[in-house]
Order: structure tokens, then sequence, then C-alpha cells
């Protein structure tokens, strides 16, 4: 039940999480000789924003992954509206137990996902999949700033205790094998415009929706607080977009 109202407060939302057009073009671009022949798996694509605006900024062909069947099924039909569905095709599929062949994709792009399978993990799970010298593009959470208050050190201990600086990620990044092309901070309009302002008028109207409803009120005051505590500390953290390629041998296990 807590699932369904939880898909309830996200639906009808541009985006899933941090992100914007000008940012996956700026990290496209730092990825070479993508053309007609380059294939991207695009895992955690939610309703595809950033699947959209790689298919529209690039010939490459993608195939886009989601757990969540409603996202997959919004991202095919949206897909076949611009007439991207010759190159783009959505699947629903688990980032857990990808079961696609080896050196299947050129590039992996995640966006706004691989918190849910951790960093070090996702990228040594990913190496099998890339060609020699494959590229992956990614984005995080991370600090911005190195004494950040207790309150928002609380909230980021609960929510994802994983978060860390940019320092941090660039070593994890380079002890999993692979060599950073290029990092950047995503803008705090990726965070609001699309994002936590739409999210923002769910909540109301999901409130709304279910009065007197315990586990409602518990999810709408959850999604509120992480919006807040944004607003008050924002200039605390942020969302990185990491480029890398893949340099040393293939391996299963992470560091
Ligand atoms: C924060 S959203 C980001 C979505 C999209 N990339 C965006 O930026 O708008 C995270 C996405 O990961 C998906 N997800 C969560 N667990 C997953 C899993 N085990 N396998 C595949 N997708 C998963 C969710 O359904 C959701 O669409």
């Amino acid at each position: 039940m807590t699932t369904t109202l939880f898909f309830e407060l996200f639906s009808g939302l541009p985006q899933q999480g941090p992100g914007d057009a000008a940012s996956t073009i700026r990290a496209l671009s730092l990825v070479p000789g993508v053309g007609p022949e380059t294939r991207i798996l695009d895992i955690g694509c939610g309703t595809g924003r950033q699947t959209r605006v790689l298919s529209q900024n690039s010939p490459a062909r993608i195939v886009a992954i989601d757990n969540h069947p409603p996202f997959v099924d919004e991202l095919n039909r949206e897909a076949s509206r611009l007439g991207l569905a010759g190159r783009v095709e959505s699947r629903v599929a688990d980032m857990r137990s990808l079961d696609f062949a080896d050196a299947s994709f050129d590039v992996i792009w995640c966006e706004g996902a691989i918190y849910n399978t951790g960093v070090e993990a996702s990228l040594c799970d990913w190496r099998r999949l890339l060609v020699r010298g494959g590229h992956v593009a990614f984005t995080e959470v991370c600090w911005t700033k190195p004494d950040p208050p207790a309150e928002c050190v609380s909230f980021w201990e609960q929510e994802y205790p994983a978060i860390r600086d940019t320092a941090a990620l660039l070593t994890a990044i380079d002890a999993c094998g692979y060599e950073t092309v290029g990092h950047f901070m995503l803008p705090r309009s990726a965070w609001w415009d699309d994002y936590y302002r739409p999210l923002e008028r769910n909540v109301t109207e999901f409130r709304a929706r279910h009065p007197g409803r315990p586990e409602a009120r518990e999810l709408a005051d959850q999604c509120q607080r992480e919006i807040d505590i944004w607003k008050a500390y924002s200039d605390c953290y942020g969302y990185a977009f990491f480029v890398a390629r893949a340099i040393k041998n293939l391996s299963s296990t992470h560091p």
C-alpha cells in the first residue's frame, strides 16, 4: 500500500530526480565519438527526461531500463510520439541484476539512480557490460561544504549515509578502474524547476486527497522534509555529474 502511495505521490512529474537538459548535454559532450553505432544503456530512466535529451542530441541507439513499469510505458509512448522509437527502447528491468551480454554497450548513463545500488558496486557491475574503453556518465549527491550544519548532516545520515564529497567520489571512481574524463555540479535550478517545485505541488494535492490516512500523511511529511532541508541547506550539498572511461580489466568485485 505504501508503495502504491509512493508512486501516486511521484506521478505526473516531468522528471523523478534532480537534472536538466543543459547538464545532460554537457556530460554527453564529454563522451568522445558518439555516433549512429553508439549503444547507450540508460539505467533507472524513470519517465525518461534524460533519455529524450540524449536521443534528441545524438544519433546513438538507446536502451533505457527502469523497474517501475508505468515509467517504462510512459517513456515508450513518448518515444513513439516524438518519432524516436526506432532508436529508443525502454524495458522493465532491475538494475540489481542486469542480464545483457558482456560488452553490449559503449556508454552507460545513470542520472539520479546510482544511489539505488551504490557507486562502487554499480561501477564494478557495469564493467562487463561495457566495451573496452567504454564510458559511464552518472550523477550522485555530494557534500559541497566541509562542515554542514548538524540538522543537515543528521537528515543525510538517515536518508543516504553514503553521501561523500566530490574528492572521495573521484577516488572511488579511480579505485573501480575508471579514469574520470570530467565532472561538474548541477545548478540549483536542476533541483527546483522541474523536480522539487512540481513535487511540492504534488505533496499538497496528495494531502488533500488522503485526509486522515496516517501512512499518507507520513509519506507526505517525509517528502516535504526532504524539500525543506534542500531549501535550507542547498549550499551544503548538490548533485555532481561524473563522466569516466573504463581503463582496467573487467572485474566483478568492488573495492
Ligand atoms: C530518482 S529517480 C531518477 C529517474 C530519472 N533518471 C530522472 O532523473 O528523472 C530513480 C529511478 O530509479 C528507479 N529504480 C529504483 N530502483 C530500481 C531498480 N532496482 N532497478 C531499476 N530501476 C530502479 C526508480 O523507479 C526511478 O525511476
